[in-house]
């Protein structure tokens, strides 16, 4: 299957920086078949920025959280079909960092999912244990915890996910999960996803957590690693698309 590489912004960027990031990234491109499928996860703020940049070029955007609300009295909240009308073809579901600073549990982010696909959009379910959760012996339990409560909600429409696996302890850290300890989980991931989906293959794994352009190549080796989700390194143009060319 070929790669997909998604960028996450994370609570970066301003319309200029965002036009000459993206601006350098569709020039690295240019004339060239990408390696990989690619998308960029922007704050809400910058969707129509992205819309407009990224219309017909080879580069899909998405939001980075979505609500698990349909619509409302729910002030802050950006509903998923608010998304649809710019275009988003993925919402990430379920960062650790929704979890950690937010409070969002599984059943939360496992609606949020649902609410996406029913807009028409992918959503990018995040799991990944903790470093005591990791030291613990409970990484199995606890991104299996995690993705279950996903299946559970999207039920039929399972293969229609991207999930993503995030060992909170190498997100932002520089201290990458070796690819063999990336694998190990991809592989418990897909088999999860093959017992409640006719067509497992068509769900890209990806995996997350200090990707870049130098250790890339390594992790996308791995037979069931299936892109990333990269966070740092997609602030920078060379990189990101580095990291795109590694996929082939
Ligand atoms: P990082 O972030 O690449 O900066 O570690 C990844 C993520 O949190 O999605």
């Amino acid at each position: 299957m070929k790669k997909l590489i998604v960028g996450n912004w994370k609570m970066n960027g301003s319309l200029a920086a965002n036009q000459s990031l993206v601006q350098a990234m569709l020039g690295g491109l240019a004339g060239q078949a990408p390696a990989s499928h690619m998308a960029l996860c922007a704050p809400s703020p910058y969707l129509a920025q992205l819309q407009l940049l990224l219309t017909g070029s080879a580069i899909a955007w998405g939001a980075q959280d979505v609500s698990s609300q349909e619509q409302g009295a729910f002030t802050g909240e950006v509903s998923a079909v608010m998304l649809k009308d710019f275009a988003c073809r993925y919402a990430i579901v379920g960062h650790s960092e929704r979890r950690q600073y937010h409070g969002e549990t599984d059943s939360v982010v496992a609606a949020k999912a649902q609410r996406a696909l029913a807009a028409g959009i992918t959503p990018i379910a995040c799991v990944g244990e903790t470093l005591a959760e990791r030291e613990a012996g409970q990484t199995e339990v606890v991104v299996k915890r995690q993705l279950a409560a996903v299946i559970h909600a999207v039920a039929h429409c399972t293969s229609e996910i991207v999930v993503a696996y995030e060992p909170v302890w190498a997100i932002g850290t520089g201290q990458t999960a070796t690819p063999e300890q990336a694998q190990s989980v991809h592989a418990v991931l897909r088999g999860q996803i093959a017992a409640a989906t006719e067509h497992p293959e068509r769900v890209h794994i990806l995996y997350g957590g200090s990707m870049n352009a130098a250790n890339a190549a390594s992790l996308l080796a791995q037979p069931d690693i299936d892109g990333g989700l990269i966070g740092g390194a997609s602030l920078k143009a060379a990189d990101f698309l580095q990291i795109v060319a590694a996929g082939a």
